[in-house]
C-alpha cells in the first residue's frame, strides 16, 4: 500500500513523496479548498461549507507535519498531515488515505461519458450476440443488473427480453434504474401508425439512423422503445455507434470533424401544442478532445442559416459525416419482437426503423430518462457489490 515517505513545504506548496516512487506537489489554495476539518465540510452530507472567495488570494503554508499512529505504523490508513495556513491560521488535518485517493498529482480527472471509456463498436462486433438481459432477473438481482446497465455505459445499448406486454411497461422498466423524463409528447409515446402524424416515426416509413430530440436542451440522455406487437412485414430496427462515426470521420478528415463539432446549429421541432428549440454542434468534445455526445437528426434540424461563406464546407462536412452514417458495416439489424425493449444513449447510439407494411400491426411505447440516474444506479450498485456481504452480519 503506499504510504507517505517524507514532506516538506515552500511557501506555496506541499510536497510529498510517496513510498511507491511517485510526489505530489499541491497548491495551498487547493489544499485550503479541500480540507476536510468540520469547520470547512458539514461532517453529515460531506458538503463544503466555505466559498472560494473566503480564502485569502495569498494563502500560504505556515507549517506542516506528518503523523503517525504509533501503534500502527507504515499503515497508510493512520497517517495524517496536519498543515496550518497563513494568514488565516487555519488547521487542516489530511488522512494520507485521503490524499493518496484524491490529489490532482496522483489522480487525473476523467470523463467516463467520453469515447475514450467506451468500446466503440461496429456491424461486426456482435458476431457472438447482442448484449442482452432477460428482464425477471434484471429486476431480482443486482448483479444481472449491474451487467445489463454496464452494457448500456460501455457499448452504448441493452436489449432486455421477456418484459410484460403490458401497456405502460416501459415506465415501470425505468423505475427500476432512473427517473421518468416528461415531455411534449407525454411520459412515453406511443410508436404506430397513425393518420395526420405529427412525428414520422408514428408512421410506416422508414427512419434513417438518428438521435431522438435534438431540438431539447438538454437532450433525453437515454431512450427506450418497448415492443408490444410485431406482426407486419419489415420494420427491423437499426442502431449503430455514433462515437465510433464520429471517430471515424475524424480519421478521414480532421477539417470535416472539426467543422462539425464547432459550428453550432439550430435544432427544432414544431407541431400545433410546442415550438421546441436548441442549438448545439453535431459532435461534441470535451476538454480532453474526447468525443462526448452526438446530434443528428435530419428531421430535426431547422432552416440552416450560416453566413454564405460557411454554407458549403458545412454541406460537405456533413454530408461525410451522413455518409459513414449510412455504411452498412456500422449498423446493427434486427427485429424486435413482443415483450423485447431497446434501452440506449441517446448521447451516442443512433438508431433507425425500416419501413414495413400496412398490414398486421406493429406497437411500440417508448420513453424517455437521463443518463445521470443510471450512472448513478450502476455506482452504487457498483459500491454494495464491492463491499464484502459478511460486514453486517455479526459473528
Ligand atoms: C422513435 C423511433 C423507431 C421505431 O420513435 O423515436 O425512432 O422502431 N422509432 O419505430
Ligand atoms: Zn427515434
Amino acid at each position: 500500500m503506499n504510504t507517505i515517505k517524507s514532506i516538506s513545504h515552500s511557501h506555496d506548496e506541499l510536497h510529498i513523496e510517496w513510498s511507491d516512487g511517485r510526489a505530489s506537489h499541491l497548491a495551498a489554495i487547493w489544499l485550503r479548498d479541500h480540507c476536510q476539518m468540520p469547520q470547512s465540510r458539514d461532517p453529515v452530507s460531506g458538503q463544503r461549507l466555505l466559498n472560494v472567495t473566503d480564502i485569502d488570494p495569498n494563502i500560504s503554508i505556515a507549517a506542516a507535519s506528518l503523523v503517525q499512529d504509533s501503534l500502527v505504523q507504515h499503515n497508510l490508513a493512520q497517517q495524517t498531515l496536519t498543515v496550518s495556513f497563513s494568514p488565516d491560521q487555519h488547521t487542516s488535518v489530511f488522512t494520507a488515505q485521503w490524499l493518496s485517493e484524491h490529489c490532482y498529482c496522483l489522480n487525473h480527472q476523467t470523463d467516463s461519458r467520453s469515447s475514450a471509456f467506451k468500446q466503440l463498436w461496429n456491424g461486426a462486433s456482435f458476431a457472438k450476440g447482442l448484449p442482452v438481459s432477460p428482464y425477471p432477473a434484471f429486476c431480482a438481482d443486482a448483479k444481472e443488473k449491474l451487467t445489463a446497465l454496464n452494457f448500456v455505459k460501455d457499448i452504448g445499448f441493452c436489449i432486455l427480453t421477456e418484459v410484460p406486454c403490458d401497456d405502460q411497461q416501459v415506465l415501470q422498466v425505468i423505475k427500476q434504474f432512473g427517473f421518468v423524463r416528461d415531455t411534449n409528447y407525454g411520459a412515453l409515446f406511443e410508436v404506430r401508425s397513425k393518420i395526420n402524424a405529427n412525428n414520422l416515426a408514428y408512421t410506416h416509413l422508414e427512419l434513417g439512423c438518428h438521435l431522438d430530440n435534438p431540438y431539447r436542451d438538454p437532450v433525453p440522455g437515454l431512450q427506450l422503445l418497448h415492443c408490444l406487437a410485431s406482426t407486419t412485414e419489415g420494420g427491423e430496427s437499426i442502431l449503430q455507434d455514433g462515437f465510433m462515426a464520429a471517430h471515424i470521420l475524424r480519421d478521414e478528415n480532421r477539417q470535416h470533424f472539426d467543422l462539425l463539432s464547432k459550428q453550432f446549429i439550430n435544432f427544432r421541432f414544431q407541431d400545433k401544442e410546442v415550438d421546441l428549440n436548441a442549438r448545439a454542434p453535431m459532435i461534441e468534445f470535451n476538454d480532453h478532445g474526447e468525443v462526448i455526445k452526438v446530434r443528428f437528426n435530419n428531421r430535426s434540424i431547422d432552416t440552416i442559416k450560416l453566413s454564405p461563406e460557411k454554407i458549403r464546407p458545412f454541406y460537405t462536412a456533413y454530408r461525410h459525416f451522413a455518409q459513414i452514417l449510412e455504411r452498412q458495416a456500422l449498423q446493427i439489424h434486427f427485429k424486435l419482437a413482443a415483450g423485447e425493449l431497446m434501452l440506449f444513449d441517446n448521447t451516442r447510439i443512433l438508431h433507425g426503423r425500416k419501413a414495413y407494411s400496412k398490414g398486421g400491426i406493429r406497437h411500440l411505447q417508448g420513453a424517455y430518462s437521463d443518463l445521470d440516474g443510471l450512472y448513478s444506479t450502476l455506482s452504487v450498485l457498483q459500491r454494495h457489490a464491492s463491499t464484502p456481504a459478511s460486514a453486517s452480519v455479526a459473528p
